[in-house]
């Protein structure tokens, strides 16, 4: 397996899974993926699946998911998620331990009907080899589902926070990044250097891999400059907050300012 760079922000990941910003994501990355669900029961595959919060949500719902989690801290998140599970829910799931590199080894089924990517691509040296990886193992009709950090709004967030030298910094490493024909490259908010994709360079790298791209989203618009430890609301508060950034992410010019950039591609049938 190939180095995990995540592993250095896995503690403070893991402790905020419930924060606002945390939970802002996962349903948004839900509603988005809603939409652009072929009928089921379906296959579905999870590269990266950390605590499984979408995984297991589809396994909820009746579908047959494969888990790959390269981790065992993570690994161990996820079987605790799946406990709550029924046990048929439960029968359903398989966690498998390996990492993109050894997608190779998960033999059965071989393609599937939804191929899952959110939060991974970041660590990773570069995306258009992930991506034809995930790519390969979509069936005819199937929809791949990736979720980056959005390298077009870097300065959003610490523009928001009127953190004027961080905004500054940001538009700068976005301009030399597109100059140098690179990715852009940040400090994230769990500490681990990572690395930045665009709606441009996901859209190339989905067309080499024989996907074309059905919609894209942003994730986090109007609610990513909060501090990290920020719990989510409750009730109404919540409701109207995932109402407004279900909107934002969808619709222009506010979606391209998502921190996250959530591309839905899909295999022709
Ligand atoms: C930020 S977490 C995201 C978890 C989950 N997908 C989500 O969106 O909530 C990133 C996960 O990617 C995993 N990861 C890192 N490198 C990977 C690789 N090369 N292949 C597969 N998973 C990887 C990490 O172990 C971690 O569990």
């Amino acid at each position: 397996m190939a180095d995990n760079t995540f592993l250095a922000g896995q503690g403070p990941w893991l402790e905020r899974l419930g924060n606002l910003r945390n939970v802002v994501r996962q349903e948004l990355v839900t509603r988005q993926l809603a939409v652009h669900l072929p009928r089921g029961p379906l296959r579905v595959l999870d590269v990266g699946t950390g605590q499984g919060t979408q995984a297991l949500r589809l396994a909820r719902l009746g579908h047959a998911v494969t888990a790959v989690e390269p981790d065992g801290r993570m690994r161990a998140a996820f079987e605790r998620a799946a406990a709550e599970l029924t046990d048929a829910q439960r029968d359903r799931v398989t966690l498998l331990a390996t990492d993109l590199a050894g997608l190779a080894s998960v033999t059965q089924p071989t393609a599937y009907d939804v191929v899952m990517c959110h939060g991974v691509l970041m660590y990773l040296p570069e995306s258009r080899s992930a991506v034809a990886a995930l790519a390969r193992r979509v069936a005819p009709g199937g929809i791949v589902s990736v979720v980056a950090r959005n390298g077009d709004a870097m300065a959003w967030r610490p523009a928001a926070r009127h953190d004027w030298p961080a905004a500054l910094a940001a538009l700068d490493e976005t301009r030399r990044a597109a100059e140098q024909g690179r990715s852009a490259r940040y400090r994230n908010e769990i500490g681990v250097d990572a690395r930045a994709d665009t709606r441009a360079s996901l859209t190339a790298d989905c067309e080499a891999a024989g996907l074309e791209v059905a919609a894209w989203y942003g994730i986090r618009v109007a609610s990513d400059d909060v501090p990290v430890e920020q719990p989510a609301p409750d009730g109404e508060d919540l409701a109207a907050l995932l109402d407004v950034e279900e909107r934002l992410g969808s619709t222009d010019p506010y979606r391209a300012l998502g921190t996250l950039v959530h591309v839905v591609a899909r295999r022709g049938g």
